[in-house]
């Protein structure tokens, strides 16, 4: 089977290891790049690869509605995997617009480049969705979400992702458009940019800079391998059954400061630091407006019906993600210049 994939975001955190994915795994597949290169898009991800022969770069911004018609038509798409977004929760915070433009909106003009360019032949193809756990809002201790749960998204940013996922189902359901969603906990991993939380810590501490930790570090995120989640994208891809939903998750929750501690000890043993020295640059911060208390999936559907299951540990993955970021001081040093210190001391002051 060949297919023309067009990969949206494949420059991002998670796109990267997906892109990377497909590339190494399918070379009967042509894989198309698409990304607008914002600030969290970075082509370097993607230098182990980039003279692949089936391998392809698109710089485009898929608030175009124009220009993704044009890339879907003059590449012969067959198959969308859309994770092109805005993805950080405190800047949806300080600029929800942009992710009315881009998560909404981008998102409605790929399903129209894609609902125009398929018209003729729906069959076969595939517009793949990523989305994320936060749309179904924040849980109390105890119960998990399901495919099922009722969405309840409380960040400007989950509520459009929320959004673009009602539209991606109104699409199938109006316009007959073949589509999967997945809904996927936190991931971490190599490559994330430093304003998320573990490459932020792990930065801070590797500088000794002040470690911020939002309220009393006691909402809980479920914590996924990105390597894990790009195999569940792949499984999903080839495997999940048109028109579905699965969430994608390693039954793996953790307090925001037990990580950050945790952190902290590897990082004292690798840079040979006294234990507990890096524990002193823990300053507590005022919290995030509307903070979710905690996200913790239930992924029993993608395991049970597709097989997929994580292949890692969490203490096996901290520890390699750790040792990333101490190998490619470099990558952290091209994304933490210029507009990046604006962000830290405009939201850190
Ligand atoms: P990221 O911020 O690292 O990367 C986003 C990528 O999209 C960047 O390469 C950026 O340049 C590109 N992009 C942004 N706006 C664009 C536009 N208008 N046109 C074209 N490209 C644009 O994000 P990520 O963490 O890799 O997340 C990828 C996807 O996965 C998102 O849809 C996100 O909602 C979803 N997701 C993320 C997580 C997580 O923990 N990071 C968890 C579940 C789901
Ligand atoms: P983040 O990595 O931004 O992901 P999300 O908000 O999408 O879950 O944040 C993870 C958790 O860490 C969240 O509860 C907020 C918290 N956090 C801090 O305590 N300090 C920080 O500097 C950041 C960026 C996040």
């Amino acid at each position: 089977m060949k297919k023309h994939v067009l990969i949206t975001g494949g420059a991002g955190f998670i796109g990267s290891h997906v892109v990377r994915l497909f590339v190494n795994k399918y070379p009967d597949y042509q894989i198309f790049n698409l990304d607008a290169l914002t600030y969290a898009g970075n082509l370097r991800n993607l230098e182990d690869i980039e003279e692949a022969p089936n391998y392809h770069f698109i710089k485009a911004d898929i608030r175009d509605a124009a220009a993704m018609l044009r890339v879907m038509e003059e590449n012969a798409i067959d198959a969308v995997i859309h994770l092109a977004a805005e993805s950080h929760v405190d800047r949806s915070i300080s600029d929800p617009m942009a992710f009315v433009e881009t998560n909404v909106i981008g998102t409605v003009n790929l399903l129209n480049a894609a609902k125009t360019y398929w018209r003729d032949a729906m069959e076969g193809k595939l517009f793949y969705h990523v989305s994320t756990d936060e749309v179904y809002g924040s849980l109390e201790d105890g119960s998990f979400f399901l495919e099922t749960t009722p969405y309840d998204p409380q960040s400007p940013y989950s509520a459009s992702k929320a959004s673009s996922d009602h539209f991606v189902r109104a699409y199938r359901n109006t316009y007959h458009l073949p589509v999967v969603i997945t809904n996927c906990s936190n991931n971490y991993g190599p490559n994330q940019f430093p304003e998320k939380l573990i490459p932020l810590m792990i930065n801070n501490i590797i500088h000794k800079k002040p470690l911020p930790v939002y309220g009393k570090g006691e909402n809980i995120r479920d914590w996924l391998y990105v390597v894990d989640h790009a195999r569940a994208i792949d499984v999903v891809f080839h495997h999940g059954k048109e028109g579905e939903t699965y969430n994608i998750g390693g039954f793996n929750e953790w307090k925001n400061i037990d990580i950050v501690n945790l952190i902290c000890s590897i990082l004292d043993k690798k840079l040979k630091r006294a234990e507990g020295e890096s524990k002193l640059l823990i300053t507590y911060v005022t919290d995030r407006a509307g903070h979710d208390h905690r996200y913790a999936i239930d992924a029993k559907k993608i395991m049970t019906e597709l097989g997929w299951e994580p292949s890692l540990q969490f203490e096996e993955g901290i520890d390699k993600t750790i040792d990333w970021y101490l190998e490619n001081e470099e990558w952290m040093l091209g994304v933490t210049s210029g507009e990046y210190q604006k962000y830290y001391s405009e939201h850190y002051k």
